[in-house]
C-alpha cells in the first residue's frame, strides 16, 4: 500500500480541565479595572485554576484515560506529550502518564516542546508513523499550565488544560490533509528559562509576532498547493486569548482579500471560542480544545467540511493545515459530560488564586506533600526525594 491512498487523522479527542475557577471578574476588581476589558477587550470570562495536588500529568492523563476507556490500548505503540510546562528536564511527562493509565510496556513515549506549537508537531508526526504502519494508533496529549506573573499584563490570560487525540487511519472525527505551511522564526516574544515558573513576556511584540507568522505559514501552504480561502469553511487557531484568534482571521481575510463581512467572519471562528473563553490559555492543547468547541457547539452538522488550522508557539514556529470533518463525528462526541466539567469546577476568589499561585514557586525546589484538593482520577501527591510522586484512585 502506498502512503498516498492512506487516509490518516484524527479518531477521538477527549480533554481535562483544573479544579479550580476564576471568574476574571475577581481579577478586574483587585486591579482596580473596568472587567469589559477582559470579558471583551481580550475575550475571556474565566481561567481554571489548578489545585495544590494537579499538574500538566494529572490533567493530561484524565484526558487521555477517556480515549482509552473507549477504544483501549490495541496498537498503541507512541505516546507523544507535548507541553510548555514540563515538570522534569529528563524524564518525559508522558512516561508519567502511561504509567498512570496503565499501558503496555511495548510503547515509545516522548515529550514535545516548543511553546503552544508541540501538540501540532506531535499531530504531523503521529500521522507519518500511522502513514508508514496503518495498523498502529499514535496518543498525542497535549497539557498544560499557563502562569504569567502576579500583577502582571499577561495575568488575565492565563488557563490550564489538556487534550488528548488518538491518531489512526481511516479517522472517525477528522481526516488531515496534507499540504502544510511551514514559519520558524528565532525571536523572543515569550519564553520561559529553566529558572522561571512564570513566563517571560513582550506582550504587544508577542501578538504582532502571531500574525506575521500566520502570514509566512499561510504563504507557505498556498505555495506548496493548499487550497484557496475560499474553500476552508471554518477556522480554528491557537487562542492564547479568544480575541486573538479573531485578530489572526481578519488579517487572513485581508491577505487573502476576501469579501466576507464581519458577520460571516465570526460565523466563521466563533463556536472554536466557546470553551477557550471558559478555560483560558492552555498553552499546547489550546488549538485543539478549539477543535473540540468547534464540533461539540456548532449547531449545525459539519460533516463534509473543511476546517484550516492555524498552530502558533512563541519563539517562534507555526504551521498552517487543514483537515476534514467525518461523517457521523457527532456520536463520538462528549458534549454533554464536556459541560458538565466545566460547570463542576471550584469557583474561587481572588485570595484563595493568590494562594495557589505563590504555593508554586513555594514549594520549587524541595521534597513536599499537597494537600488532597481535587476529586479527579488521578491526584499528584507531592515530591519526595526529588521524585514526583502520583495517584490513580481507581484501578486503570
Ligand atoms: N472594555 C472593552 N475593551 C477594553 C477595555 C474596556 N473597558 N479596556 C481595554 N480594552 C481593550 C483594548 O482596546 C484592547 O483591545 P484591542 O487589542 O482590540 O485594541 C484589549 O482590551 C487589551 O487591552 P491592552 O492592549 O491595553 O491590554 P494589555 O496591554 O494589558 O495586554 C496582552 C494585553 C498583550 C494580550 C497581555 O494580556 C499579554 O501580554 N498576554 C500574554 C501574551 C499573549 O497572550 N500573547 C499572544 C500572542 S503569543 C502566543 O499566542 C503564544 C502564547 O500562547 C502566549
Amino acid at each position: 500500500m502506498t502512503t498516498a491512498s492512506i487516509r490518516v487523522g484524527i479518531d477521538d479527542l477527549a480533554f481535562a480541565t483544573a479544579h479550580n475557577v476564576l471568574d476574571l471578574k475577581e481579577l478586574a476588581d483587585h486591579d482596580g479595572i473596568d472587567v469589559g476589558k477582559f470579558y471583551v477587550g481580550i475575550g475571556q470570562t474565566q481561567m481554571s485554576v489548578a489545585a495544590e495536588d494537579e499538574d500538566i500529568v494529572t490533567m493530561g492523563a484524565a484526558a487521555a484515560r477517556q480515549i482509552l476507556q473507549r477504544h483501549g490500548t490495541t496498537g498503541i505503540r507512541t505516546v507523544l506529550f507535548a507541553t510548555e510546562s514540563g515538570v522534569d528536564q529528563s524524564k518525559s511527562a508522558g512516561v508519567y502518564a502511561h504509567g498512570l493509565l496503565g499501558m503496555s510496556a511495548h510503547c515509545r513515549v516522548v515529550e514535545l516542546k516548543q511553546a503552544c506549537y508541540s501538540a501540532t508537531a506531535g499531530l504531523q508526526f503521529a500521522l507519518g508513523i500511522v502513514a508508514r504502519d496503518p495498523s498502529e494508533r499514535v496518543l498525542v496529549i497535549a497539557s498544560d499550565i499557563a502562569r504569567y506573573a502576579l500583577d502582571s499584563s499577561g495575568e488575565p490570560t492565563q488557563g490550564a488544560a489538556a487534550v488528548a487525540f488518538l491518531v489512526t487511519a481511516d479517522p472517525s472525527l477528522i481526516e488531515i490533509e496534507s499540504p502544510t505551511g511551514l514559519f520558524t522564526d528565532d525571536i523572543h516574544d515569550f519564553w520561559r528559562p529553566n529558572y522561571r515558573s512564570a513566563a517571560v513576556v513582550d506582550g504587544k511584540y508577542s501578538l504582532a509576532a502571531y500574525l506575521q507568522s500566520l502570514e509566512g505559514a499561510w504563504g507557505e501552504y498556498r505555495s506548496r498547493g493548499g487550497v484557496s480561502f475560499g474553500e476552508i469553511d471554518r477556522f480554528c487557531y491557537h487562542q492564547p486569548f479568544t480575541k486573538m484568534a479573531k485578530k489572526a482571521h481578519d488579517r487572513l481575510v485581508a491577505i487573502t482579500e476576501s469579501p466576507l463581512d464581519a458577520a460571516g467572519r465570526a460565523a466563521q471562528i466563533e463556536d472554536s471560542l466557546t470553551y477557550n473563553k471558559q478555560v483560558g490559555n492552555s498553552y499546547t492543547a489550546s488549538i485543539y480544545l478549539g477543535l473540540l468547541s468547534l464540533l461539540e457547539n456548532a449547531p449545525d452538522d459539519l460533516a463534509g467540511e473543511r476546517i484550516g488550522f492555524f498552530s502558533y508557539g512563541s519563539g517562534s514556529v507555526s504551521e498552517f493545515f487543514t483537515g476534514v470533518v467525518q461523517p457521523g463525528y457527532r456520536s463520538l462526541l462528549r458534549t454533554e459530560h464536556d459541560r458538565q466539567v466545566l460547570d463542576a469546577r471550584r469557583p474561587i476568589d481572588y485570595a484563595q488564586y493568590r494562594a495557589l499561585h505563590e504555593h508554586v514557586e513555594a514549594v520549587r525546589g524541595g521534597d513536599f506533600e499537597t494537600a488532597a484538593q481535587t476529586a479527579g482520577p488521578f491526584r499528584f501527591l507531592g515530591v519526595r526525594d526529588d521524585m514526583r510522586r502520583y495517584e490513580a484512585r481507581e484501578a486503570q
